[in-house]
């Protein structure tokens, strides 16, 4: 939550910290669209010129425009998912302190503000707003004016925060200098020619520089536009190695769709092709992108535990029928905040698989730290390179999805089953569970669902045109079974995200046993058929459902297989999708449901790509 950006350069004609870093911010608005401001240094002294706003980050550029602030040098700009406070001008960020000499911005949540704030309001300081950064701002303000350099008194007060927090801040007395620290909080540095960039991702700078380092836990970074210095708390150097990033600019631009959703959907296709690609080694099998597991590890794995939060764990439970059938490993799905209070039964037998887009869920980096506190080994399914679970996971298997912007996970989806599939067709070459020509089938079928996605988006006309006359239904219900099931509560999550519509997935199988009742006539119900070449009972079962709903008067919207007339027999509406092996369907059926949803958003007005009351990563517990 919250998208935070630094930019520091030469103080030349004035400086442009306030481009840079509203570009910045409108790449990273997708992290949080409460409020947003900005906080330059340079042009006074004395203080530091700030802006605020509650609202998105266009109401900020409006007031801009009407009201410039001085450019310079040195800037820092935040937009904010808020927690601590309403989202007012007031609880917008950069928050003041030393007299407006120091700006501060943050990311995450001060565990000890109270007792921070008690302290502080003990020894004079007024608070203007409610929220824990204000306070973070203050300890600082009165390090400063203690007698500190604005880097020694960020160590100092990192020191005495707790929590999780990435700030940033800048001082008016030293324009030429930009600091920043993180503890459990997300934080990239940019490297650029005679200028530094800092960001919650490098989406915000990568227009700028591709050449990227990470902060470590409880380090502080202290940039200059030629000089970028990283310490401990203490102040000990840390050497840190940058990375090229892989995403290009271009990526993250909408590239002629209306939203980023629209364009995220028909990136699928290469999504999928690029998490595939160039994964075989020498001897065909398949290569992590970081980090080592030991094969005698991964042979002796009695257990799997896939952790994810939203999106990321439906695909886990897509992942999970693949896996466990090709594998005979028993693999359980568990939602990441729920897997650590219970206790879990976790060995150096249990292999972890932690999945996540951004790769800086907190629920999912927490039980990974859970995880391998208990001794199992983890490998992380991330998207984002170099974010804290591709860290500190055992290993990591990138999904080459690109950037995803927005909030509501498409392509990110899709890639993240097709690198569990990957993952469970290693284990299962690995422990002998299949030949090597079986290995190679399921490749095969892999390499073949790109274009089928393209067919997919390609004959997309009739569920547009069935959600645009939807746009006034109250409740819609998707119904699924086997790889099915999970596809009808992405589905359904979907439509909750984005179109603000009562929304429930369930087994098809559950239906008897309580769910039915919901059905009245009219109702309208999504059900993902299976393939009628899949397992026979499986497709005959799910169209008894669907009658069974329909006999009720729910008006029935089937997903099916091309060629599937008895599924068309039972529906008010039918999607075919190509066929394909059944634990290969996912990677298809979804994509209706996608567009289902963006759709019926897009006919309401609403804003499909930053949902009210949502952020893309999810950075708090
Ligand atoms: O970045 P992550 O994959 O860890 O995020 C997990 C969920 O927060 C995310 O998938 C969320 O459910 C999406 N908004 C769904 O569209």
């Amino acid at each position: 939550m919250c998208g935070i950006v630094g930019y520091i350069g030469k103080l030349g004609d004035g400086g442009r910290a306030q481009d840079v870093i509203m570009g910045g911010l409108a790449r990273l608005e997708y992290r949080g669209y409460d409020s947003a401001g900005i906080a330059v240094a340079g042009s006074d002294p004395e203080r530091v010129a700030t802006a605020k706003r509650a609202g998105k980050l266009a109401v900020l550029a409006d007031a801009l425009a009407d009201n410039p602030i001085a450019d310079g040098p040195a800037g820092i700009g935040h937009t904010r998912w808020a927690t601590h406070g309403p989202p007012t001008d007031a609880n917008a960020h950069p928050h003041l302190a030393a007299g407006g000499r120091i700006a501060i911005i943050h990311n995450g949540i001060i565990e000890n503000h109270n007792a921070l704030r008690n302290e502080l309001a003990g020894q004079g300081i007024d608070f203007l707003s409610d929220t824990d950064t204000e306070v973070a701002g203050h300890l600082l303000g009165s390090l400063v004016e203690s007698g500190l350099s604005l880097p020694d008194a960020m160590r100092a007060a990192t020191k005495r925060l707790e929590g999780a927090f990435t700030l940033l801040a800048v001082d008016a007395h030293d324009p030429h200098t930009v600091v920043g620290a993180r503890r459990n909080s997300p934080l990239v540095v940019g490297l650029g020619e005679g200028e530094n960039f800092l960001g919650s991702d490098v989406v915000a700078f990568i227009e700028h520089t591709r050449t990227a380092l990470e902060l470590g836990q409880d380090e502080v970074v202290v940039m200059t536009a030629d000089t970028v210095t990283v310490t401990d708390v203490n102040g000990e150097i840390v050497e840190r190695e940058s990375y090229h990033v892989d995403w290009d600019s271009a990526a993250a631009e909408k590239g002629g769709f209306d939203t980023f959703m629209d364009k995220e959907i028909h990136d699928q296709p290469a999504a999928v092709a690029d998490t595939l690609r160039g994964r075989l080694d020498e001897q065909g099998r398949l290569k992590l992108d970081e980090g080592i597991v030991d094969d005698y590890i991964l042979k002796s794995v009695d257990k799997i535990i896939i952790i994810a939060c939203g999106t990321a764990a439906y695909a886990g439970q897509v992942a999970r029928y693949a896996i466990e059938h090709w594998t005979r490993v028993p693999v359980e799905v568990e939602l990441a905040h729920e897997f650590r209070y219970r206790d879990p039964i976790v060995s150096v037998k249990t292999l972890v698989v932690a999945v996540s887009q951004s790769g800086e869920t907190m629920d999912t980096i927490m039980a990974v730290r859970h995880a391998q506190q208990q001794g199992a080994t983890v490998i992380g399914i991330v998207n984002a390179q170099g974010s804290t679970i591709a860290r500190e996971a055992d290993a990591v298997l990138y999904t080459r999805a690109g950037p995803e912007i927005a909030v509501a996970s498409t392509k990110a989806f899709l890639a993240q089953i097709t690198a569990g599939y990957l993952l469970g067709i290693y284990l299962a070459e690995l422990r002998g569970n299949k030949f090597p020509d079986e290995i190679d089938a399921l490749l095969r079928e892999l390499d073949a669902i790109p274009a089928k996605i393209q067919h997919v988006l390609d004959t997309a006309d009739p569920i547009r045109d069935v959600a645009r006359s939807m746009a006034d239904e109250r409740t819609v219900l998707f119904l699924g079974r086997h790889v099915g099931f999970p596809v009808a509560m992405e589905g359904a999550l979907k439509l909750k995200e984005l179109a603000y519509i009562h929304a429930e997935g369930f087994a098809a199988g559950e239906l008897k046993h309580g769910p039915i009742a919901l059905v009245e006539q009219d109702q309208p119900v999504f059900v993902v058929v299976p393939s009628p070449r899949g397992r026979e009972s499986l497709h005959a079962k799910v169209l008894s459902n669907v009658q069974e709903v329909r006999a009720r008067g729910a008006r029935t919207l089937v997903i099916a297989e091309e060629g599937d007339t008895e599924a068309a027999d039972h529906a008010a509406h039918v999607f075919y999708v190509p066929s394909a092996p059944v634990l290969m369907t996912p990677l298809l059926s979804v994509i209706p449901l996608q567009i289902f949803a963006l759709e019926l958003a897009a006919a309401k007005g609403y804003d499909v790509d930053q949902p009210r009351n949502l952020a893309k990563s999810v950075t708090v517990e």
